[in-house]
């Protein structure tokens, strides 16, 4: 018995808790019914009647230490409800902290810049408020063209009447603003944001990202605008990926065309994501129009040079696979989470 006294000091000794209910399950095993302390004074009953005495203090003792070790516990509990009086594990793992990942927009639009950057393009940058001479008049768009319309167009206010106030809805009217102020020779591209009055579905928005490119030099012909372009898809899409041009029409390039990259899911043979046609239309492009040159100052007789445009959200779906536009609004984690990897 003395051993077994012996044993209990040294475990109530020990004892910690966390919570409250870990107390009350130390005050069941030990003063419970059935508790260890408990049965022990039953046992004390078939002792000799000569070591009544110092058995008789001994548990009194113990009993008394387990009541006074529960309250310590309890007190310790109140004071400090979190840590209780546990003692802290310090070679336990810390909790783990989820990291945000960048946006696959962001990632996108950077890995555009960066390309460029390779080639010498600066980055510049104009307004999203803007003017129609900007996005429309100086970019020689006749009076009348439907890109004008109030479907196309937010226009905040009408300006001094001449020239209304709208939202741009292509970043080409940064190439107005560059042209304007910038000594030439010229090589920029201009990413941002454009907006257009459209409803929102899986193809469009009203808000989405271009990236525009402008070079003006001397002597800068076609086979320029198409080098620097295929370039730019191998950089994006991978070495082996190929390019065409569709002739097209934008008022502010002459010749215009349309860029199709070769699918670079199916390598040209054709899928559910080119429908089949083994080409993916990434972006437009042209010679710029010498009354655009005109109209910002430059003279077209002595310089030349070439326009290109192209969605960041078309680029980011063809690259990903992301068939509807919508998710990169939505900023739902689910549909982020899967890009960790790729930043
Ligand atoms: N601004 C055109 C658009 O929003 C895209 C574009 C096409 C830009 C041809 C260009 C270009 O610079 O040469 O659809």
């Amino acid at each position: 018995m003395k051993e077994r006294i012996e044993e209990l000091l040294q475990e109530i000794e020990q004892l910690t808790a966390q919570k409250m209910q870990d107390i009350e399950e130390y005050r069941i095993k030990l003063l419970g019914k059935k508790g260890s302390v408990t049965k022990l004074f039953e046992d004390f009953r078939e002792i000799l009647p000569e070591q009544k005495r110092e058995f008789g203090q001994k548990l009194n003792a113990l009993k008394q230490a387990a009541a006074a070790k529960l309250e310590e516990l309890k007190e310790k509990l109140e004071e400090n409800p979190e840590q209780g009086a546990a003692k802290f594990d310090y070679t336990k793992p810390g909790d783990r902290f989820d990291l945000g990942t960048r946006h696959p927009i962001s990632v996108t639009r950077e890995e555009i810049i960066s390309i460029f950057s390779k080639f010498g393009y600066a980055v510049a940058e104009g307004p999203e408020i803007e003017d129609d001479w900007h996005v429309f008049g100086a970019l020689n768009f006749p009076p009348e063209h439907p890109a004008r319309d109030m479907q196309d167009t937010f226009f905040i206010s009408q300006g001094d009447g001449e020239n209304p106030i709208l939202l741009r809805t292509h970043t080409s009217s940064v190439q107005v603003r560059s042209m304007e102020k910038m000594p030439l020779p010229i090589r920029i591209i201009c990413p941002g944001r454009v907006f257009r009055n459209e409803a929102i579905s899986a193809r469009a928005h009203c808000i989405f990202h271009q990236v525009e490119g402008l070079y003006i030099d001397k002597n800068v012909s076609f086979a320029d605008l198409k080098q620097a372009i295929l370039l730019f898809a191998k950089e994006m899409f991978g070495e082996d990926s190929k390019i065409r041009l569709r002739p097209s029409y934008f008022p502010f390039t002459e010749p215009s065309a349309e860029v199709d990259v070769s699918c670079n899911i199916c390598k040209g043979k054709g899928c559910n994501i080119c429908k089949g046609t083994g080409w993916l239309e990434i972006m437009g492009c042209g010679m710029v129009d010498p009354n655009v040159l005109e109209a910002s100052g430059i003279d077209s007789k002595e310089y030349s040079g070439f326009a290109f445009g192209m969605g960041v959200e078309r680029i980011a779906m063809l690259k990903w696979q992301v068939k509807d536009l919508r998710h990169y609004f939505e900023n739902d984690v689910r549909f982020l989470r899967e890009f960790e990897t790729v930043v």
